[in-house]
Protein backbone atom coordinates (compact mmCIF):
# COMPACT_ATOMS: atom_id res chain seq x y z
CA UNK A 1 0.00 0.00 0.00
CA UNK A 2 1.10 3.66 -0.32
CA UNK A 3 2.78 5.52 2.07
CA UNK A 4 0.00 7.61 2.96
CA UNK A 5 -2.04 4.25 3.53
CA UNK A 6 0.65 3.58 5.66
CA UNK A 7 0.71 6.73 7.80
CA UNK A 8 -2.91 6.40 8.23
CA UNK A 9 -2.09 2.71 9.56
CA UNK A 10 -0.57 3.92 11.99
CA UNK A 11 -3.26 6.02 13.26
CA UNK A 12 -1.22 8.42 15.32
CA UNK A 13 -2.90 10.31 18.03
CA UNK A 14 -3.33 14.02 17.74
CA UNK A 15 -0.65 14.34 20.63
CA UNK A 16 1.97 12.58 18.43
CA UNK A 17 1.14 14.85 15.83
CA UNK A 18 1.40 18.08 17.09
CA UNK A 19 4.66 17.14 19.19
CA UNK A 20 6.00 15.16 15.45
CA UNK A 21 9.24 14.36 16.09
CA UNK A 22 10.04 14.76 12.09
CA UNK A 23 13.18 16.98 11.59
CA UNK A 24 12.53 20.13 10.74
CA UNK A 25 13.18 20.15 6.88
CA UNK A 26 12.69 24.23 5.44
CA UNK A 27 15.20 24.30 3.05
CA UNK A 28 13.43 26.82 0.81
CA UNK A 29 12.28 30.14 0.28
CA UNK A 30 8.55 31.43 0.21
CA UNK A 31 7.47 29.53 3.65
CA UNK A 32 8.30 31.78 5.96
CA UNK A 33 7.92 34.48 3.73
CA UNK A 34 5.78 33.53 0.79
CA UNK A 35 6.66 35.56 -2.08
CA UNK A 36 4.81 38.87 -3.28
CA UNK A 37 4.86 38.91 -6.76
CA UNK A 38 7.29 41.59 -8.24
CA UNK A 39 6.49 44.62 -10.53
CA UNK A 40 6.50 43.25 -14.16
CA UNK A 41 6.77 45.71 -16.68
CA UNK A 42 4.22 44.31 -19.22
CA UNK A 43 3.68 45.62 -22.65
CA UNK A 44 4.68 49.80 -22.10
CA UNK A 45 1.26 50.62 -22.03
CA UNK A 46 1.07 50.36 -18.84
CA UNK A 47 2.81 48.83 -14.98
CA UNK A 48 1.96 47.12 -12.28
CA UNK A 49 2.15 48.76 -9.02
CA UNK A 50 5.47 49.17 -8.00
CA UNK A 51 4.74 51.48 -5.13
CA UNK A 52 4.47 49.23 -2.47
CA UNK A 53 7.07 47.12 -2.70
CA UNK A 54 7.15 46.25 1.04
CA UNK A 55 8.73 42.36 0.59
CA UNK A 56 12.14 43.62 2.76
CA UNK A 57 11.54 43.18 6.38
CA UNK A 58 12.36 46.47 7.88
CA UNK A 59 9.63 48.15 5.98
CA UNK A 60 7.56 44.77 6.36
CA UNK A 61 7.82 46.23 10.33
CA UNK A 62 7.16 49.63 9.59
CA UNK A 63 4.12 48.85 7.94
CA UNK A 64 3.43 46.37 10.97
CA UNK A 65 3.68 49.28 13.58
CA UNK A 66 1.47 51.50 10.85
CA UNK A 67 -1.33 49.29 10.92
CA UNK A 68 -0.90 48.27 14.78
CA UNK A 69 -1.83 52.04 15.36
CA UNK A 70 -4.62 52.86 13.16
CA UNK A 71 -7.76 52.93 14.94
CA UNK A 72 -10.18 50.58 13.92
CA UNK A 73 -11.98 47.85 16.14
CA UNK A 74 -13.98 45.76 13.75
CA UNK A 75 -17.41 44.79 15.03
CA UNK A 76 -17.50 41.08 16.44
CA UNK A 77 -18.99 39.16 13.24
CA UNK A 78 -21.64 37.47 13.62
CA UNK A 79 -23.38 39.78 16.44
CA UNK A 80 -26.40 41.71 15.54
CA UNK A 81 -23.97 44.86 14.82
CA UNK A 82 -24.58 48.01 13.76
CA UNK A 83 -23.55 46.90 10.03
CA UNK A 84 -26.13 44.47 10.53
CA UNK A 85 -28.76 46.96 11.72
CA UNK A 86 -27.74 49.04 8.54
CA UNK A 87 -28.33 46.08 6.30
CA UNK A 88 -31.66 45.85 7.46
CA UNK A 89 -32.41 49.22 6.55
CA UNK A 90 -30.80 49.00 3.39
CA UNK A 91 -32.97 46.51 1.89
CA UNK A 92 -35.95 49.45 1.33
CA UNK A 93 -33.15 51.11 0.05
CA UNK A 94 -32.18 48.96 -2.86
CA UNK A 95 -34.89 50.66 -5.00
CA UNK A 96 -33.93 53.84 -3.96
CA UNK A 97 -30.59 53.73 -4.95
CA UNK A 98 -31.10 51.91 -8.45
CA UNK A 99 -32.96 54.70 -9.60
CA UNK A 100 -30.42 57.26 -8.04
CA UNK A 101 -27.91 54.72 -10.81
CA UNK A 102 -30.06 54.44 -13.73
CA UNK A 103 -30.52 58.20 -13.68
CA UNK A 104 -26.42 58.67 -13.39
CA UNK A 105 -26.25 56.57 -15.81
CA UNK A 106 -26.21 58.75 -19.07
CA UNK A 107 -24.12 61.72 -17.86
CA UNK A 108 -21.42 58.85 -16.95
CA UNK A 109 -21.84 56.91 -20.09
CA UNK A 110 -21.20 59.53 -22.32
CA UNK A 111 -18.43 61.14 -20.16
CA UNK A 112 -16.02 59.48 -22.82
CA UNK A 113 -13.21 56.70 -22.33
CA UNK A 114 -10.59 58.24 -21.88
CA UNK A 115 -11.71 60.38 -18.98
CA UNK A 116 -12.80 57.47 -17.88
CA UNK A 117 -9.57 55.79 -17.95
CA UNK A 118 -8.10 58.92 -16.45
CA UNK A 119 -10.17 58.63 -13.14
CA UNK A 120 -9.21 54.95 -12.80
CA UNK A 121 -5.66 56.25 -12.99
CA UNK A 122 -6.62 58.73 -10.30
CA UNK A 123 -7.76 56.22 -8.19
CA UNK A 124 -4.72 53.36 -8.41
CA UNK A 125 -2.75 56.53 -6.80
CA UNK A 126 -4.89 57.26 -4.43
CA UNK A 127 -5.13 53.61 -3.02
CA UNK A 128 -1.46 53.52 -2.71
CA UNK A 129 -1.46 56.83 -0.96
CA UNK A 130 -3.71 55.45 1.52
CA UNK A 131 -2.57 52.29 1.41
CA UNK A 132 -1.62 52.15 5.44
CA UNK A 133 -5.28 52.78 6.59
CA UNK A 134 -6.75 50.38 3.13
CA UNK A 135 -3.96 47.57 4.64
CA UNK A 136 -4.95 48.06 8.13
CA UNK A 137 -8.16 47.67 7.40
CA UNK A 138 -8.06 44.24 5.52
CA UNK A 139 -5.93 43.01 8.66
CA UNK A 140 -8.10 44.47 11.10
CA UNK A 141 -11.75 43.35 9.24
CA UNK A 142 -10.71 40.60 6.87
CA UNK A 143 -7.70 39.40 9.04
CA UNK A 144 -5.57 39.20 6.43
CA UNK A 145 -1.52 38.42 6.98
CA UNK A 146 0.52 41.89 6.05
CA UNK A 147 1.80 40.29 2.81
CA UNK A 148 -1.71 39.32 1.89
CA UNK A 149 -2.80 43.27 2.86
CA UNK A 150 -0.32 44.43 0.80
CA UNK A 151 -1.44 42.28 -2.42
CA UNK A 152 -4.92 43.53 -1.64
CA UNK A 153 -3.68 47.07 -2.13
CA UNK A 154 -1.72 45.92 -5.16
CA UNK A 155 -3.96 44.18 -6.52
CA UNK A 156 -6.73 46.66 -6.29
CA UNK A 157 -4.15 49.78 -7.75
CA UNK A 158 -3.33 46.99 -10.80
CA UNK A 159 -6.64 46.51 -11.76
CA UNK A 160 -7.32 50.33 -12.20
CA UNK A 161 -4.31 50.77 -13.91
CA UNK A 162 -4.59 47.91 -16.37
CA UNK A 163 -8.26 48.62 -17.01
CA UNK A 164 -8.00 51.65 -17.97
CA UNK A 165 -5.00 51.01 -20.33
CA UNK A 166 -7.73 48.32 -21.65
CA UNK A 167 -10.41 50.98 -22.22
CA UNK A 168 -8.24 52.80 -24.45
CA UNK A 169 -6.39 49.98 -26.52
CA UNK A 170 -9.41 48.06 -27.06
CA UNK A 171 -12.15 49.82 -26.45
CA UNK A 172 -13.00 52.65 -29.17
CA UNK A 173 -15.20 52.04 -31.62
CA UNK A 174 -14.30 49.79 -34.94
CA UNK A 175 -14.96 51.27 -38.38
CA UNK A 176 -15.87 48.56 -40.58
CA UNK A 177 -15.84 47.94 -44.53
CA UNK A 178 -18.97 48.63 -46.18
CA UNK A 179 -20.42 49.72 -49.54
CA UNK A 180 -19.62 52.77 -51.10
CA UNK A 181 -21.27 56.09 -49.10
CA UNK A 182 -21.94 54.19 -46.02
CA UNK A 183 -20.15 54.73 -42.34
CA UNK A 184 -20.02 51.26 -40.75
CA UNK A 185 -19.05 51.40 -36.72
CA UNK A 186 -19.07 49.39 -33.83
CA UNK A 187 -19.25 50.77 -30.46
CA UNK A 188 -18.33 49.51 -27.08
CA UNK A 189 -21.01 51.15 -24.67
CA UNK A 190 -21.97 50.89 -20.76
CA UNK A 191 -25.42 48.95 -20.27
CA UNK A 192 -27.14 50.61 -17.80
CA UNK A 193 -26.97 49.68 -13.82
CA UNK A 194 -24.37 47.03 -13.14
CA UNK A 195 -24.58 45.12 -9.55
CA UNK A 196 -21.06 44.03 -8.43
CA UNK A 197 -20.94 41.75 -5.56
CA UNK A 198 -17.87 40.46 -3.94
CA UNK A 199 -17.05 37.92 -1.10
CA UNK A 200 -15.02 39.00 2.26
CA UNK A 201 -11.46 36.87 1.01
CA UNK A 202 -10.73 39.74 -1.22
CA UNK A 203 -12.66 42.42 0.37
CA UNK A 204 -10.53 45.22 -1.58
CA UNK A 205 -9.07 43.82 -4.42
CA UNK A 206 -11.95 41.69 -6.08
CA UNK A 207 -14.55 44.08 -4.63
CA UNK A 208 -12.79 47.01 -6.38
CA UNK A 209 -11.56 45.09 -9.71
CA UNK A 210 -15.64 44.65 -9.93
CA UNK A 211 -16.78 47.84 -9.48
CA UNK A 212 -14.08 49.69 -11.69
CA UNK A 213 -14.41 47.22 -14.89
CA UNK A 214 -18.05 48.08 -14.81
CA UNK A 215 -17.64 51.58 -14.52
CA UNK A 216 -14.66 52.14 -17.20
CA UNK A 217 -16.73 50.86 -19.60
CA UNK A 218 -19.38 53.11 -18.72
CA UNK A 219 -21.50 51.94 -16.43
CA UNK A 220 -23.05 52.77 -13.55
CA UNK A 221 -22.53 50.54 -10.43
CA UNK A 222 -24.22 49.32 -7.65
CA UNK A 223 -21.58 47.54 -5.42
CA UNK A 224 -22.27 45.11 -2.63
CA UNK A 225 -19.42 44.02 -0.70
CA UNK A 226 -19.84 40.96 2.02
CA UNK A 227 -21.57 41.15 5.12
CA UNK A 228 -18.20 40.38 7.13
CA UNK A 229 -16.12 43.33 4.91
CA UNK A 230 -18.05 46.42 4.80
CA UNK A 231 -15.73 49.02 6.01
CA UNK A 232 -12.68 48.61 3.95
CA UNK A 233 -15.44 48.79 1.18
CA UNK A 234 -16.51 51.78 2.35
CA UNK A 235 -13.40 53.64 2.00
CA UNK A 236 -12.36 52.13 -1.19
CA UNK A 237 -15.47 53.57 -2.51
CA UNK A 238 -14.67 57.18 -0.98
CA UNK A 239 -11.65 56.65 -2.85
CA UNK A 240 -13.47 56.20 -5.82
CA UNK A 241 -15.59 59.33 -5.48
CA UNK A 242 -12.37 61.52 -4.47
CA UNK A 243 -11.17 60.71 -7.67
CA UNK A 244 -13.71 61.57 -9.76
CA UNK A 245 -16.40 59.03 -10.41
CA UNK A 246 -19.88 60.64 -9.84
CA UNK A 247 -21.57 59.60 -6.21
CA UNK A 248 -24.49 58.06 -8.00
CA UNK A 249 -22.59 56.19 -10.92
CA UNK A 250 -21.01 53.90 -7.47
CA UNK A 251 -22.97 53.41 -4.59
CA UNK A 252 -22.34 51.08 -2.21
CA UNK A 253 -24.73 49.02 -0.30
CA UNK A 254 -23.51 46.72 1.93
CA UNK A 255 -25.72 43.74 3.47
CA UNK A 256 -25.67 39.97 3.09
CA UNK A 257 -27.13 37.76 1.13
CA UNK A 258 -30.75 39.06 1.51
CA UNK A 259 -29.32 42.71 0.27
CA UNK A 260 -28.02 40.96 -2.43
CA UNK A 261 -31.28 39.05 -3.38
CA UNK A 262 -33.04 42.23 -3.58
CA UNK A 263 -30.51 43.94 -5.94
CA UNK A 264 -30.60 41.28 -8.53
CA UNK A 265 -33.75 40.67 -8.10
CA UNK A 266 -34.38 44.26 -9.59
CA UNK A 267 -35.35 43.83 -13.37
CA UNK A 268 -33.45 47.22 -13.99
CA UNK A 269 -30.17 45.52 -13.33
CA UNK A 270 -28.51 45.28 -16.54
CA UNK A 271 -25.78 43.00 -15.42
CA UNK A 272 -24.16 40.73 -12.51
CA UNK A 273 -20.59 40.71 -11.30
CA UNK A 274 -20.31 38.58 -8.73
CA UNK A 275 -17.36 36.74 -6.92
CA UNK A 276 -18.66 34.18 -4.32
CA UNK A 277 -19.63 30.59 -3.98
CA UNK A 278 -20.85 27.83 -6.88
CA UNK A 279 -24.21 27.65 -4.62
CA UNK A 280 -24.47 31.67 -4.49
CA UNK A 281 -23.87 32.03 -8.68
CA UNK A 282 -26.62 29.62 -8.95
CA UNK A 283 -29.40 31.29 -6.91
CA UNK A 284 -28.37 34.57 -8.67
CA UNK A 285 -28.83 32.97 -12.35
CA UNK A 286 -31.85 31.52 -11.68
CA UNK A 287 -33.15 34.81 -10.40
CA UNK A 288 -31.52 36.77 -12.95
CA UNK A 289 -33.94 34.56 -15.46
CA UNK A 290 -37.68 35.49 -12.97
CA UNK A 291 -40.27 37.44 -14.80
CA UNK A 292 -41.26 37.39 -18.20
CA UNK A 293 -40.46 41.01 -19.24
CA UNK A 294 -37.14 40.94 -17.55
CA UNK A 295 -34.50 41.60 -20.29
CA UNK A 296 -32.00 38.99 -20.68
CA UNK A 297 -28.87 40.55 -19.05
CA UNK A 298 -25.02 38.90 -18.40
CA UNK A 299 -23.92 37.34 -15.71
CA UNK A 300 -20.01 36.88 -14.60
CA UNK A 301 -19.73 34.71 -12.06
CA UNK A 302 -16.21 33.41 -10.50
CA UNK A 303 -16.65 30.92 -8.21
CA UNK A 304 -14.86 27.80 -5.84
CA UNK A 305 -12.60 25.02 -6.63
CA UNK A 306 -11.51 20.94 -5.81
CA UNK A 307 -8.08 22.82 -6.59
CA UNK A 308 -5.60 19.81 -7.36
CA UNK A 309 -1.58 19.39 -7.98
CA UNK A 310 -0.19 16.53 -9.12
CA UNK A 311 3.59 16.02 -8.72
CA UNK A 312 5.14 13.10 -9.96
CA UNK A 313 8.63 11.33 -9.28
CA UNK A 314 10.68 13.85 -11.68
CA UNK A 315 9.65 16.89 -9.13
CA UNK A 316 12.23 18.56 -7.05
CA UNK A 317 10.70 17.53 -3.67
CA UNK A 318 12.01 21.26 -1.86
CA UNK A 319 10.15 23.12 -4.52
CA UNK A 320 7.37 20.78 -3.82
CA UNK A 321 7.13 21.97 -0.37
CA UNK A 322 7.26 25.05 -0.97
CA UNK A 323 5.00 25.18 -3.49
CA UNK A 324 2.39 23.31 -1.80
CA UNK A 325 2.43 25.32 1.94
CA UNK A 326 1.96 28.39 0.28
CA UNK A 327 -0.75 27.29 -1.98
CA UNK A 328 -2.21 25.40 0.60
CA UNK A 329 -2.12 27.48 3.47
CA UNK A 330 -1.26 31.28 2.88
CA UNK A 331 -4.61 33.40 3.71
CA UNK A 332 -5.11 30.35 5.82
CA UNK A 333 -6.31 28.63 2.86
CA UNK A 334 -9.44 30.69 2.07
CA UNK A 335 -8.19 31.60 -1.69
CA UNK A 336 -10.65 30.40 -3.97
CA UNK A 337 -7.18 29.64 -5.96
CA UNK A 338 -5.66 27.56 -3.39
CA UNK A 339 -4.62 23.85 -3.02
CA UNK A 340 -7.16 21.84 -1.58
CA UNK A 341 -5.98 18.20 -3.02
CA UNK A 342 -2.30 17.09 -3.56
CA UNK A 343 -1.49 14.37 -6.06
CA UNK A 344 1.89 12.65 -5.23
CA UNK A 345 3.00 9.58 -7.73
CA UNK A 346 3.19 6.64 -5.03
CA UNK A 347 6.94 6.69 -5.66
CA UNK A 348 7.75 9.64 -4.44
CA UNK A 349 4.46 9.96 -1.64
CA UNK A 350 6.78 9.14 1.16
CA UNK A 351 9.48 11.55 1.08
CA UNK A 352 7.24 14.30 0.03
CA UNK A 353 4.97 13.72 2.90
CA UNK A 354 7.91 13.53 5.40
CA UNK A 355 9.21 16.82 4.46
CA UNK A 356 5.84 18.52 4.10
CA UNK A 357 5.34 17.50 8.05
CA UNK A 358 8.16 18.51 8.82
CA UNK A 359 8.24 22.10 6.53
CA UNK A 360 4.63 22.98 7.88
CA UNK A 361 5.75 22.89 11.59
CA UNK A 362 8.04 26.26 10.79
CA UNK A 363 4.51 28.06 9.57
CA UNK A 364 4.10 30.56 12.36
CA UNK A 365 0.26 30.51 13.41
CA UNK A 366 -1.26 34.04 15.08
CA UNK A 367 -1.82 37.80 14.65
CA UNK A 368 -2.49 38.66 11.36
CA UNK A 369 -0.47 42.11 12.25
CA UNK A 370 3.03 40.71 12.91
CA UNK A 371 5.05 39.97 10.20
CA UNK A 372 5.98 37.09 11.10
CA UNK A 373 3.17 35.39 10.88
CA UNK A 374 1.84 32.96 8.19
CA UNK A 375 -1.43 31.75 9.05
CA UNK A 376 -3.81 34.24 10.46
CA UNK A 377 -7.24 33.37 12.21
CA UNK A 378 -10.47 32.15 9.71
CA UNK A 379 -13.15 35.52 8.76
CA UNK A 380 -15.46 34.34 11.49
CA UNK A 381 -17.74 32.08 13.82
CA UNK A 382 -19.47 29.99 11.26
CA UNK A 383 -16.75 29.26 9.12
CA UNK A 384 -14.36 28.50 12.17
CA UNK A 385 -17.09 25.51 13.16
CA UNK A 386 -18.37 24.49 9.68
CA UNK A 387 -14.04 23.73 9.23
CA UNK A 388 -13.68 22.22 12.68
CA UNK A 389 -16.12 20.17 12.25
CA UNK A 390 -15.05 18.28 8.90
CA UNK A 391 -11.51 18.29 10.39
CA UNK A 392 -12.73 16.36 13.44
CA UNK A 393 -14.43 14.04 11.22
CA UNK A 394 -11.58 13.43 9.49
CA UNK A 395 -9.62 12.77 12.44
CA UNK A 396 -8.75 9.07 11.72
CA UNK A 397 -7.35 10.46 8.41
CA UNK A 398 -5.16 13.10 9.49
CA UNK A 399 -1.06 12.65 8.51
CA UNK A 400 -0.23 16.56 10.19
CA UNK A 401 -1.68 18.78 12.36
CA UNK A 402 -0.52 21.76 14.30
CA UNK A 403 -1.09 23.50 17.38
CA UNK A 404 -2.82 27.21 17.16
CA UNK A 405 -2.73 30.20 19.88
CA UNK A 406 -5.76 29.03 22.19
CA UNK A 407 -7.89 32.13 21.61
CA UNK A 408 -9.04 33.79 18.51
CA UNK A 409 -10.53 31.62 15.16
CA UNK A 410 -7.46 29.68 14.50
CA UNK A 411 -8.15 26.45 12.50
CA UNK A 412 -5.23 24.21 12.38
CA UNK A 413 -3.48 23.42 9.26
CA UNK A 414 -3.88 19.79 8.75
CA UNK A 415 -2.84 17.52 6.17
CA UNK A 416 -5.32 14.45 5.17
CA UNK A 417 -5.26 11.24 3.44
CA UNK A 418 -7.66 10.53 1.27
CA UNK A 419 -7.99 6.96 0.20
CA UNK A 420 -9.23 8.19 -3.49
CA UNK A 421 -8.91 10.94 -5.39
CA UNK A 422 -12.58 10.86 -6.25
CA UNK A 423 -13.02 11.28 -2.10
CA UNK A 424 -13.32 14.99 -2.33
CA UNK A 425 -16.54 16.93 -3.84
CA UNK A 426 -16.68 20.02 -2.75
CA UNK A 427 -14.59 23.17 -1.72
CA UNK A 428 -13.46 23.65 2.06
CA UNK A 429 -12.73 27.13 2.56
CA UNK A 430 -9.78 26.37 5.11
CA UNK A 431 -6.29 25.04 5.90
CA UNK A 432 -6.93 21.59 5.14
CA UNK A 433 -4.72 20.20 2.75
CA UNK A 434 -6.19 16.51 1.19
CA UNK A 435 -3.42 13.87 -0.34
CA UNK A 436 -3.88 11.31 -1.80
CA UNK A 437 -1.49 9.29 -4.74
CA UNK A 438 -1.00 8.21 -8.20
CA UNK A 439 0.17 5.41 -9.77
CA UNK A 440 2.97 5.44 -12.65
CA UNK A 441 1.66 6.03 -16.08
CA UNK A 442 -1.96 7.39 -14.73
CA UNK A 443 -0.89 10.82 -15.49
CA UNK A 444 -3.86 11.15 -17.89
CA UNK A 445 -6.25 8.67 -15.99
CA UNK A 446 -5.48 11.49 -12.50
CA UNK A 447 -6.41 14.72 -14.52
CA UNK A 448 -9.33 13.27 -16.11
CA UNK A 449 -10.46 12.23 -12.57
CA UNK A 450 -9.40 16.13 -11.31
CA UNK A 451 -11.48 17.45 -14.34
CA UNK A 452 -14.73 14.81 -13.45
CA UNK A 453 -15.49 16.89 -10.26
CA UNK A 454 -16.28 19.34 -12.50
CA UNK A 455 -14.92 22.18 -11.01
CA UNK A 456 -12.52 24.48 -13.07
CA UNK A 457 -10.58 26.86 -11.67
CA UNK A 458 -6.53 26.33 -10.69
CA UNK A 459 -4.67 22.76 -11.21
CA UNK A 460 -0.66 22.39 -10.87
CA UNK A 461 1.75 20.54 -11.95
CA UNK A 462 5.26 19.50 -10.50
CA UNK A 463 7.41 17.66 -12.80
CA UNK A 464 10.43 17.65 -15.49
CA UNK A 465 9.39 16.08 -18.27
CA UNK A 466 7.92 18.26 -20.66
CA UNK A 467 5.69 15.52 -22.15
CA UNK A 468 3.83 15.31 -18.94
CA UNK A 469 3.71 19.73 -19.02
CA UNK A 470 2.49 19.17 -22.68
CA UNK A 471 -0.50 16.98 -21.48
CA UNK A 472 -1.50 18.42 -18.76
CA UNK A 473 -1.47 21.76 -20.86
CA UNK A 474 -3.71 19.91 -23.35
CA UNK A 475 -6.19 17.78 -20.88
CA UNK A 476 -6.50 19.84 -17.95
CA UNK A 477 -9.82 21.63 -17.96
CA UNK A 478 -9.23 24.98 -15.63
CA UNK A 479 -8.72 28.45 -16.13
CA UNK A 480 -5.44 28.55 -14.19
CA UNK A 481 -3.25 26.24 -14.70
CA UNK A 482 0.61 26.24 -12.77
CA UNK A 483 3.50 24.41 -13.69
CA UNK A 484 6.20 23.86 -11.25
CA UNK A 485 5.25 27.09 -9.34
CA UNK A 486 2.95 27.73 -6.63
CA UNK A 487 -1.01 27.69 -7.66
CA UNK A 488 -2.11 31.19 -5.91
CA UNK A 489 -1.31 34.90 -6.24
CA UNK A 490 -2.23 35.47 -9.92
CA UNK A 491 -0.80 38.72 -11.29
CA UNK A 492 -3.57 41.30 -13.07
CA UNK A 493 -2.42 41.52 -16.78
CA UNK A 494 -0.32 38.63 -16.50
CA UNK A 495 -1.94 35.49 -15.46
CA UNK A 496 -5.53 36.87 -15.92
CA UNK A 497 -7.73 34.78 -13.66
CA UNK A 498 -10.96 33.04 -13.41
CA UNK A 499 -12.33 29.52 -14.31
CA UNK A 500 -14.74 27.66 -15.86
CA UNK A 501 -17.31 24.74 -15.15
CA UNK A 502 -18.46 24.99 -11.27
CA UNK A 503 -16.46 27.43 -11.25
CA UNK A 504 -17.50 30.29 -13.01
CA UNK A 505 -18.57 31.51 -16.50
CA UNK A 506 -15.34 33.42 -17.18
CA UNK A 507 -14.20 35.64 -18.83
CA UNK A 508 -11.17 36.49 -16.72
CA UNK A 509 -10.38 39.02 -14.48
CA UNK A 510 -7.22 41.02 -15.17
CA UNK A 511 -7.31 40.06 -18.61
CA UNK A 512 -7.85 41.24 -21.82
CA UNK A 513 -11.05 40.10 -22.95
CA UNK A 514 -12.83 41.03 -19.45
CA UNK A 515 -14.39 44.66 -20.21
CA UNK A 516 -16.26 43.53 -23.30
CA UNK A 517 -18.49 41.51 -21.30
CA UNK A 518 -19.35 44.43 -19.45
CA UNK A 519 -20.26 46.29 -22.76
CA UNK A 520 -23.40 46.24 -25.43
CA UNK A 521 -21.95 45.88 -28.50
CA UNK A 522 -23.58 48.72 -30.74
CA UNK A 523 -23.28 48.53 -34.72
CA UNK A 524 -24.19 51.79 -36.19
CA UNK A 525 -24.48 52.39 -39.85
CA UNK A 526 -24.81 55.60 -41.69
CA UNK A 527 -26.12 56.08 -45.45
CA UNK A 528 -23.86 59.52 -46.23
P1 LIG B 1 -20.82 33.63 -0.74
O1 LIG B 1 -21.32 33.05 -2.00
O2 LIG B 1 -21.43 33.18 0.52
O3 LIG B 1 -21.00 35.22 -0.75
C1 LIG B 1 -20.46 36.03 -1.76
C2 LIG B 1 -21.28 37.30 -1.88
O4 LIG B 1 -22.59 36.96 -2.34
C3 LIG B 1 -21.48 38.02 -0.56
O5 LIG B 1 -21.41 39.40 -0.80
C4 LIG B 1 -22.88 37.61 -0.15
O6 LIG B 1 -23.50 38.51 0.72
C5 LIG B 1 -23.57 37.55 -1.50
N1 LIG B 1 -24.77 36.72 -1.56
C6 LIG B 1 -25.05 35.62 -0.85
N2 LIG B 1 -26.26 35.12 -1.22
C7 LIG B 1 -26.72 35.92 -2.20
C8 LIG B 1 -27.89 35.90 -3.03
N3 LIG B 1 -28.84 34.97 -2.90
N4 LIG B 1 -28.04 36.85 -3.97
C9 LIG B 1 -27.09 37.79 -4.15
N5 LIG B 1 -25.97 37.87 -3.39
C10 LIG B 1 -25.78 36.93 -2.44
O7 LIG B 1 -19.23 33.41 -0.74
P2 LIG B 1 -18.17 33.85 0.40
O8 LIG B 1 -18.26 32.87 1.50
O9 LIG B 1 -18.31 35.29 0.72
O10 LIG B 1 -16.78 33.67 -0.37
C11 LIG B 1 -16.11 32.47 -0.44
C12 LIG B 1 -16.38 31.79 -1.76
O11 LIG B 1 -15.98 32.65 -2.82
C13 LIG B 1 -15.58 30.53 -1.96
O12 LIG B 1 -16.37 29.52 -2.54
C14 LIG B 1 -14.48 30.96 -2.92
O13 LIG B 1 -13.94 29.89 -3.66
C15 LIG B 1 -15.18 31.95 -3.76
N6 LIG B 1 -14.26 32.91 -4.41
C16 LIG B 1 -14.03 32.81 -5.76
C17 LIG B 1 -13.12 33.67 -6.39
C18 LIG B 1 -12.84 33.58 -7.87
O14 LIG B 1 -12.26 34.52 -8.41
N7 LIG B 1 -13.19 32.52 -8.54
C19 LIG B 1 -12.44 34.62 -5.63
C20 LIG B 1 -12.70 34.69 -4.28
C21 LIG B 1 -13.62 33.83 -3.68
N1 LIG C 1 -6.61 35.84 -7.82
C1 LIG C 1 -6.41 35.17 -6.58
C2 LIG C 1 -5.27 34.21 -6.64
O1 LIG C 1 -4.77 33.96 -7.71
C3 LIG C 1 -7.65 34.49 -6.11
O2 LIG C 1 -4.88 33.68 -5.65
Amino acid sequence: SSFVHQLADEQLSEAELLADPVEKIIAVGGVRHPSIPLPVELFGEWKNSGGIDLQERKILAETAAAVAAFPFSPVPKGTDSGAAAETRAATGHVGAAIDRAAAAFPAWSSRGREERATILERLADLLEENRIPLMSLAVKEAFKTLPDAIGEVREAADFCRYYAARTRSDLAPLVLPGPTGERNELRMEGRGVWATIAPWNFPLAIFLGQAVAALVTGNTVIAKPAPQTPEIARAAVKLAHQAGVPEDALILIPGGPEIGAAITADPRIAGVAFTGSTPTAKKIARSLLEGDDRPIVPLIAETGGINAMIVDSTALPEQVVADVLTSSFRSAGQRCSALRLLLLQEEVAANVIEMLRGAMEQLVIGDPGDPATDVGPVIDQAAYDHLMGYRESAKGRWIKTLPVPAQGLFVPPTMVRLDSIDDLSREWFGPILHVATWKAGALEETIARINAKGFGLTMGLHSRIARSAELTEARARVGNLYVNRSMIGAVVGSQPFGGEGLSGTGPKAGGPHYLQRFCAERSVSVDT
